[in-house]
């Protein structure tokens, strides 16, 4: 008989933020495939369920699956032919499968792909998702900046799109979520000024450098120019209109 595979979201990075319903779906999986971008360093997602598994007499198996940062599509549909197949034998063996992903795992995961993939080979396998607290939400807490109110529109944007794109969607929305990284967020002021946002529009920055830390910067839009911006991926900026 086939396994069953359950997409977990495990939050932020934060073990405290992690779900009952997904802390009782790690308890009773057999494996746990756990994505990470390169191949000596730690899945930010596994260190986030550590404490949970610690507590188990018999710990489920676990499979850490590289998944490259790279825009690259032949080496992207590579990995994640490879990588479903890893998770497909396991399933085959009849075993229920966890794949875990930081936030939630239907938002910019690398679960989604990895799903479709092996929906792809057998769609008979059974597919369960357990959603978690997404990054953009956690982000919003830390900083208490709600991210819409009344009829607000919200806009999310991977950084890595065109400034001609952000600026078509900047026009129609009141608050603008970047994810990915900061790419182009110097460049932002001047641009989003001809969209109706103005220096006095409220920035904020969630820089996560590890599970322990996190750095919160708010400001305003015509801060933007003096603010150290390293890059960084995990890092997520919210600009409100108003
Ligand atoms: C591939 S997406 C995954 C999003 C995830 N599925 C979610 O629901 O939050 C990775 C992006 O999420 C954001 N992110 C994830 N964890 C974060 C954290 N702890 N602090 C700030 N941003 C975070 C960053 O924008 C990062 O580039």
């Amino acid at each position: 008989m086939l396994g069953k595979l359950v997409g977990v979201g495990v939050g932020p990075g934060k073990p405290e933020l992690i779900t009952i319903k997904a802390s009782k779906t790690l308890k009773s999986v057999d494996v746990i495939c756990a994505p990470k971008a390169r191949l000596h360093k730690p899945s930010l997602a596994l260190t986030t369920v550590k404490p949970i598994l610690q507590e188990l007499e018999r710990p489920p198996e676990i499979l850490e699956l590289v998944y490259p940062m790279t825009r690259n599509l032949k080496i992207l549909e590579n990995v994640w032919e490879s990588n479903a197949e890893t998770i497909l034998a396991k399933l085959k063996e009849g075993k229920k499968v966890a794949f875990i992903t930081l936030g939630d795992p239907m938002l910019y995961s690398t679960f989604i792909h990895t799903c479709k993939t092996i929906m792809g080979k057998c769609p008979e396998v059974e597919v369960e998702i357990v959603p978690g607290v997404t990054s953009l939400t956690e982000c919003a807490a830390v900083s208490r900046t709600p991210i819409a109110e009344g009829e607000e529109v919200v806009a999310i944007i991977p950084s890595s799109i065109d400034l001609r794109k952000i600026k078509r969607i900047a026009e129609n929305a009141d608050t603008l979520v970047f994810m990915k990284g900061t790419k182009l967020l110097k460049e932002l002021p001047k641009e989003l000024a001809f969209c109706g946002f103005a220096e006095s529009s409220p920035v904020i920055l969630v820089k996560k450098s590890d599970t322990s830390r996190e750095e919160v910067k708010t400001g305003r839009l015509g801060d933007l120019q003096n603010w150290e911006v390293d890059g960084n991926y995990f890092s997520t900026v919210i600009i409100k209109r108003r």
